[in-house]
């Protein structure tokens, strides 16, 4: 009996010391604090305006404004200041730099949402489910589209594979496109044959793209600093639908909303454009990027549109109008990946500084973060921490997270930001990611023009000649 009681006794702390398990500013976040900083900022001693001594007052801020932004400690002026970000002031003043363990646990703290206890509520409005419930939304009335009789490539084919530079799986057929050079491989994943080729005179496809009822394939691309288009091909017949944009540089992003109305492009111009697939004619630009468009998805009802850029910049705007709704600044460095959420309430970014972040389209608040999210271990006897970059990242039909990085690894990750499943590393770097429609096959490209098609367990690896139909 007195053991039984025992257990009764100590079961309510370990249920509150799992809740806390996120760093709040009473336990650990003060008395870091009041170690290196209440020197200067305190109640009696506010340089700068300053009050770390209070929650109230770091709350509040100093003179430049807010010092903590919840959920966001990148874009946060006390985070970069004692992470000695360039153009902060260079926190604690005069002293050494915060040992790394300090700086990780107050990006923890501010990323958790600012709790001031171990059982306060996250600070940031509060988020959108994290369940998803695929919905039938886009489903293809007449059944998925497979290609039937495709008119024949006759362009060469290269000696040596090109890295994959595009992937796409048809969201409702188990049909995947992959990037070659002036063409497009079709492949069957039921069969696991190839299922045709398609011809892209137009140069090097850096972006395929099913639209959201898999009837047509998108190809946009061209050849550098000379010419970029997008084209769209018509699934079953192989038939080009649309040729849109005149670009003066290749096109590395696009995509066409689900009513097939719309098609948005970008590349090193800067520029997003919009352009009306009826007619062909440009409707609008988006001028807000400051560096190379290198990713953008229009949102799975085609009501909004995310960008991303080379500088890591993202923003949201209405596809109609083209009017800004979203400025979603976190990343440090190049926006590699964007995708919606089939319900559109959750965006994701991947991105070269490593992270990829879980956005909530509707306020744009970071949900989940994973930073260091493909790190490849540094070569034995080497120094330094090698590039860490997400490459691709892509939503599973039942909500969940596919990606690639530089760890040549393919990840799965939940809404919480954690992971569920790793596949072995590769031996090449993998370019793309993709998910078969029926959520059962990841699938990467390689930079040296394989295909890996993993299951969860196994991995298939596909060489490029793989994907050539025999006939011809
Ligand atoms: C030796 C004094 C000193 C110490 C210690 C110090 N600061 Fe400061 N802090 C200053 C001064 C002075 C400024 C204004 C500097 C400027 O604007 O260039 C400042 C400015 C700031 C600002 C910008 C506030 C605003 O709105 O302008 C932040 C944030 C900040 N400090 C955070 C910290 C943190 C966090 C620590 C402890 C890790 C710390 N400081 C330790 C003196 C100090």
């Amino acid at each position: 009996m007195p053991r039984l009681l025992s257990i009764l006794v100590f079961a309510p702390a370990l249920v509150y010391a799992q809740a806390g398990k996120h760093p709040n500013y009473d336990d650990e976040i003060k008395p870091l604090f009041a170690r290196r900083c209440f020197a200067c900022h305190s109640a009696g001693e506010m340089r700068s305006g300053l009050n770390l001594e209070a929650y109230a007052g770091v709350v509040k801020g100093g003179n430049s404004g807010d010092a903590v932004m919840a959920g966001r400690p990148t874009s946060s002026l006390l985070f970069k200041a004692v992470s000695h970000e360039e153009g902060a002031p260079q926190m604690p003043l005069g002293g050494a730099k915060l040992p790394d363990a300090e700086i990780a646990l107050i990006r923890e703290w501010i990323q958790q949402g600012l709790l001031e206890t171990a059982l306060s509520v996250p600070k940031g409005p509060a988020g959108p489910s994290l369940d998803y419930k695929p919905t039938a939304l886009n489903k293809p009335a007449g059944g998925p589209a497979m290609p039937l009789e495709l008119p024949p490539v006759t362009l060469a084919e290269t000696e040596r594979a090109n890295p994959v530079t595009a992937l796409a799986a048809s969201p409702w057929a188990p049909l995947l496109a992959v990037a070659g050079h002036e063409r497009i491989y079709l492949y069957d994943l039921a069969k696991r044959t190839p299922a045709g080729e398609l011809a892209f005179p137009e140069g090097i496809p850096y972006v395929l793209r099913f639209s959201r009822d898999g009837a047509t394939l998108l190809a946009g691309g061209g050849k550098g600093v000379q010419s970029g288009k997008v084209v769209l091909f018509d699934v079953k017949s192989g038939k080009r639908l649309a040729a849109i944009g005149q670009e003066m540089d290749v096109v590395l992003a696009a995509d066409v909303t689900a009513d097939g109305k719309l098609v948005a492009l970008g590349g090193p111009k800067k520029i997003v454009k919009v352009y009306s697939v009826a007619d062909g004619k440009e409707l609008y630009e988006l001028k807000k990027h400051t560096d190379w468009i290198t990713a953008l998805e229009f949102s799975p009802d085609g009501t909004r549109l995310a960008t991303g850029d080379r500088a890591g910049g993202i923003f949201l705007w209405e596809s109609a109008s083209g009017v800004p709704v979203g400025n979603l600044a976190e990343h440090k460095d190049s926006v590699t990946s964007l995708g919606w959420r089939g319900d559109g309430q959750l965006l994701a970014s991947g991105s070269e500084d490593g992270q990829i972040i879980i956005w909530n389209a509707g306020d744009g608040f970071p949900v989940a973060t994973m930073a260091k999210a493909h790190q490849p271990k540094p070569p034995q006897g080497t120094f330094g921490t090698p590039p860490g970059g997400v490459l691709s990242v892509q939503f599973t039909p039942d909500g969940r997270l596919v990606s690639v990085g530089r760890d040549s690894t393919i990840r799965i990750w939940g809404m919480d930001g954690k992971q569920k499943a790793a596949s072995n590393a590769a031996p090449a770097l993998l370019t793309k990611v993709a998910v078969s429609a029926d959520g059962r096959l990841c699938i990467a490209g390689d930079f040296q023009g394989r295909l890996l098609i993993w299951d969860g367990n196994g991995m298939v690896t596909l060489s490029p000649k793989a994907l050539v139909t025999a006939a011809r």
